[in-house]
């Protein structure tokens, strides 16, 4: 395979170590457009341990008609994932505590609220994300439908809609409905551009966000975490801001929840 880290072999820093859970990756081979092999898992896995991550949820892509998952299939293969990293070469990376999903709220949506057929991070959490092209037309009545289910909703990196600036009138409203945000760990360092990186910074600092994701995919994007694990301005929010990771693994947290 081909090596991305011979040019550069700098090490990951802890420095993600108080947020103890990632809750936001593609790490499942050959099912979305993450990880195309047990052995980028195993790579990247490694890496977000050595950035400080204990514990990890893998939640693949339901983007219809992109990417077509079923819940038993994707539980299926996760088993066969830890199968395969504790029988081969002494994995020593965080944890997998679950399996759940990225969904998008796509043309498919309404029938999967009505069937509850999703997944959750933690058996509450709800991971869901919206086009990067277009706007969820009547995303009110969504939102409401999935609330009416008891739902806690997370939304995946509202820093990178082009469409809403940080300080979007939508994102406030799902703000007032109670729906948490998680951001890209990789938004922090410029991964996907600078307007994102600015939205990023900006909607942490209103207090609009919850969660920190590394939405790790693949080798490329483990380089990448290990160059903003050397990124001092990230390291200083880490410090100034706490984030909602731990409560996977602290239900007794619970009572520092905003909502
Ligand atoms: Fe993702």
């Amino acid at each position: 395979m081909f090596n991305l880290f011979k040019s550069k072999p700098k090490a990951a820093r802890p420095i993600f170590a108080p947020l103890e859970n990632d809750m936001h990756c593609h790490l499942i081979p050959r099912v979305d457009d993450g990880s195309k092999s047990e052995e980028e898992t195993a790579t990247c896995l490694r890496v977000m341990g050595a950035a400080g991550f204990k514990n990890v949820f893998i939640t693949p892509h339901y983007t219809i008609p992109r990417f077509p998952n079923v819940e038993s299939d994707i539980l299926r293969r996760f088993d066969d994932l830890k199968l395969d990293l504790a029988t081969h070469g002494g994995y020593d990376g965080p944890k997998l505590l679950g399996v759940a999903g990225e969904y998008r709220v796509d043309t498919g949506f309404n029938d999967r609220i009505a069937s509850s057929a999703f997944l959750l991070i933690g058996g509450k959490y709800l991971l869901t994300e919206f086009s990067l092209h277009q706007q969820v037309l009547g995303l009110d009545q969504v939102m409401f439908d999935l609330q009416m289910k008891n739902y806690d909703i997370i939304l995946a990196h509202p820093e990178r809609y082009p469409y809403y600036s940080s300080s979007s009138h939508v994102l406030q409203h799902l703000k007032d409905m109670g729906i948490y945000f998680q951001v890209n760990i990789l938004s922090l360092s410029g991964f996907y551009g600078e307007g994102p990186r600015r939205k990023a910074y900006e909607m942490i600092e209103n207090g609009w966000v919850e969660f920190l994701g590394t939405d790790m995919h693949n080798t490329l994007y483990a380089q990448a975490l290990i160059d903003a694990s050397h990124d001092h301005k990230i390291e200083k929010l880490l410090e100034k801001h706490t984030f909602m990771n731990r409560l996977f693994t602290h239900p007794e947290e619970e009572g520092k929840k905003k909502f």
